[in-house]
Parts: C-alpha cells; sequence; structure tokens
C-alpha cells in the first residue's frame, strides 16, 4: 500500500534536511508500505542504540549510515526530533580495560556516541530506562519507538505506551519524530488473545521471570491476558516483561487489575480473536528451574542486574556484601546504569560492592560485552569458556547458555547468587 505523506514527511524524504534524514524517511515509508499502513504518526519518545554505526558495516549495510552523513547532518544542525534515549552496547566506556574490550572498539562507540549526543541524544545505557528517565509518567496511549527486546513489553503493558518491537527504525524515528502507523500503535491489535491464568503462588522477580520465559514460550509473539493472585512489584513487572520477551517475541500483555488496559476482562480481551485458555502451575515453573539446577557446583561466574538493578536492588544488595569478600576464583559483575551507579556511589553501596570484590558494569552486560567474557570473545576462542555461571536473570541465563560456551548455568535468586559468589558453591 502506497502511505499517504504530509508535507512535513515529504520535505524530510526530498533530502532539503541532508542525507541522514532522508535515508531514515525512506527507511521508514518502506517500513510502512510492508506493514499496509496508510500514514505516519507522531512520535513522542525513543530509545535506541548506540551502535547505529554497525548497520552501516559490512553485511547489514544501510548506505546512508556513514561517517560523512553523520557529519553532514550535525554541519547541518540536524538534531532527533523528540526526547531521545540511548540504550545499550558492547561497551562499558569507564571500566573497559578491566572487561578486556578492545580500544580499537572503544574508540568506535565513543565516536558514535559523540555523534549522538551532537544529534541531541541522551546516553543513558540501560536495559530498564523507564526507571531512571521521565518515561515512567507516560501518558497511557503514548506514541514512541524502542530497542531492547526486554523494555518494549515494560513500556506497552506497564506505561500503557504504544510501541512495536523495533531495530534500527527506533533510530530513524528518532531523527524524524515519525513513524508509520501499524501493529501495536492500533488499537485492534492491542487485545489479549490468550488467557493464561497463573496458579502457581509467585515468590520473587526470579519467579517472575520464569514465569513470563513459560508465557512467551505459550504464546509465542501474541498478546497474553494473565490473571495471578499476587500484586506484582515494579521490578516483578520488569522480570515478567523480560521474560516474556525471552521465551517469546511478545511486545504487549496484560495483567487483569493490574495494567492500565485491563481493568476488566471486557476491557482486555476482543472475544473474537481470543485463542485459548491456559493454566500455568509451580510444576511448569519448576521444569524451567531444574534445565538451570544444581548442588554442590563451583561457581566460576556471577552475573546479577538483568535486566540493570535499580537504587533499591542495589541497597539490598550491599546489605548482602556488607564485610564480605567474594571467593578468589569467582567474578561477580553487578549490572546498573549509571545515574544508579552515580547515586550508589553517594549513599556508599559502591564502596561496599567493591570492597567485597565485585565488579560493576555499567553499558553492557556480558551476552553484550565486546570484552571477555561476551559472544565475540567466546567464538573466537573455541577452548574458553565461562565455567559454571550463576544468575537470577532467566534472559541472562538463556542467552549465556548461548552465548558464552558455560560448562553449567544456575539460576537462584540474589540471596542465593551472592552466597554462592562468597563461598564459591552452588548450595
Ligand atoms: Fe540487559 Fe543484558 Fe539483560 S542487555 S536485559 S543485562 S541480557
Amino acid at each position: 500500500m502506497v502511505m499517504r505523506l504530509g508535507e512535513e514527511e515529504k520535505d524530510m524524504l526530498s533530502g532539503k534536511q541532508g542525507r541522514l534524514i532522508q535515508g531514515a524517511m525512506q527507511h521508514l515509508v518502506k517500513l510502512g508500505e510492508a506493514y499496509d499502513s496508510r500514514r505516519m504518526i507522531d512520535l513522542e519518545y525513543a530509545v535506541v542504540y548506540s551502535t547505529v554505526d554497525m548497520w552501516g558495516k559490512k553485511k547489514r549495510k544501510i548506505n546512508f549510515l556513514t561517517p560523512e552523513c553523520f557529519e553532514e547532518a550535525i554541519k547541518l544542525g540536524v538534531r532527533v526530533k523528540i526526547p531521545t534515549i540511548s540504550g545499550l552496547g558492547a561497551v562499558d566506556i569507564d571500566n573497559w580495560e578491566c572487561l578486556k574490550i578492545p580500544k580499537e572498539i572503544v574508540n568506535g562507540y565513543q565516536k558514535q556516541c559523540d555523534y549522538d549526543r551532537k544529534l541531541g541524544i541522551i546516553t543513558l545505557p540501560s536495559c530498564d530506562p523507564y526507571l531512571v528517565t521521565d518515561m515512567y509518567r507516560f501518558p497511557l496511549g503514548t506514541h514512541m519507538t524502542s530497542i531492547e527486546s526486554s523494555a518494549i513489553p515494560y513500556f506497552n503493558s506497564v506505561l500503557g505506551a504504544r510501541a512495536n518491537r523495533d531495530g534500527i527504525a527506533a533510530y530513524f524515528g528518532a531523527l524524524t519524530g515519525k513513524y508509520p502507523e501499524f501493529g501495536y500503535h492500533l488499537d485492534k491489535n492491542r487485545k489479549g488473545q490468550h488467557i493464561i491464568e497463573v496458579k502457581a503462588k509467585l515468590r520473587d522477580y526470579t519467579d517472575y521471570g520464569v514465569l513470563g520465559l513459560v508465557i512467551g514460550k505459550i504464546v509465542g509473539a501474541d498478546v497474553p491476558l494473565i490473571i495471578i493472585i499476587e500484586k506484582p512489584t515494579t521490578y516483578e513487572l520488569v522480570h515478567l516483561a523480560m521474560g516474556v520477551s525471552t521465551g517469546g517475541a511478545v511486545a504487549l500483555y496484560h495483567i487483569l487489575g493490574v495494567t492500565p488496559e485491563a481493568k476488566s476482562l471486557d476491557e482486555a480481551l476482543d472475544y473474537r480473536t481470543l485463542k485459548q485458555k491456559v493454566v500455568i502451575t509451580r510444576k511448569e515453573l519448576d521444569t524451567v528451574y531444574k534445565e538451570y539446577s544444581g548442588t554442590d557446583e563451583k561457581v566460576n561466574f556471577v552475573a546479577l542486574g538483568c535486566p540493570y538493578y535499580s537504587i533499591y536492588d542495589v541497597q539490598k544488595l550491599a546489605g548482602l556484601l556488607e564485610n564480605k569478600r567474594i571467593r578468589s576464583h569467582v567474578s561477580l559483575w553487578i549490572h546498573m546504569d549509571i545515574q544508579t551507579k552515580a547515586l550508589a556511589r553517594t549513599q556508599g553501596y559502591l564502596d561496599i560492592i567493591e570492597a567485597a570484590g565485585a565488579t560493576v558494569v555499567s553499558g553492557t552486560c556480558p551476552v553484550l560485552s565486546a570484552g571477555e567474557p561476551g559472544p565475540t570473545y567466546t567464538f573466537q576462542h573455541p577452548e574458553f569458556s565461562v565455567g559454571n555461571f550463576a544468575t537470577d536473570s532467566i534472559k541472562q541465563a538463556f542467552y549465556s547458555k548461548l552465548l558464552l560456551r558455560p560448562q553449567k548455568i544456575l539460576i537462584g535468586d540474589m540471596q542465593r547468587c551472592i552466597d554462592a559468589a562468597i563461598k564459591g558453591k552452588w548450595r
């Protein structure tokens, strides 16, 4: 379908605003045509990756994502049209040496961040950016674009924003402030298609992540309406969003009586498109835990804070690590964004965490890092294994299994993971 474009969109398409804007608009028009979209809508927020230059390279070549086009845009005074923050990448800019990230990759990342800042993008790499920006105050129905699979279901479901699962289109949406109207931007695609009744009592955020994984595997890319007994906390909802986008490709879920578009069954469902009702019990969750279990295993690597910890999680963690020391053969990585890290420093939590021998990581994580451990390093070194890997996050467990060649993956709550790091053993 040919899209109807307004004057502003035609202007961007004409090239008057430079090749970067022209290329971005061309890409969005093609995306809209592929999804039978009739028109562009105005966006209000964007979350993008600072590794946009990778799309201009090798196989993923998009010919206008070159240094020349970025420099031309900056000279022309191009700015992102909407509030935009950049998400995660392969680099922790404060800690790259410790994480053994090659200098040339750090330089490339810094160059892209430099372009981003000149284009008006705020560099705040985080996989749960809504916890540290004003995004948690979205008016219901805010149209936005986002990269980061675990953040998108949170935006859609908990905050009632409207976003698709975007990749590079998020960057183009930020540059133009426009996006083709399709998918979760339309009312008709936001209704629950599966009723998921959860009969298990959920103990903590790790349980919510595992539940999400189970639901994602059942519904794939559809919209589940979840019925649970407990009222989840914010970080439990973060883990649920992470789980559904790991087990499946869920971009939107509803929880009856909890999320804003599910005050009642009638509001959340379109009965004509309802596919099935499924009951989940503790048995389904335990099946997942069994895959990631062990006793008396030696632990080599512990990764906590996936998605990134909030200051309250860091506070709890500091309490568990106070006056303790992790075993010398264990690496303990704690993930948080730079804003939370700064706050943790002023509260004295960072001193406690570092005194215990842990490494605070911002801007990346083991499954993204360009250092060691990280997928690139692992694939380039066939003899390398991260060893026995423990985490409190089902996403970290799931992807580490694929990308870090662990001997064993173990999953448990924060307390259990910290005990393992201190004793060097999983119990
Ligand atoms: Fe974030 Fe890495 Fe987890 S990107 S959601 S910490 S796998």
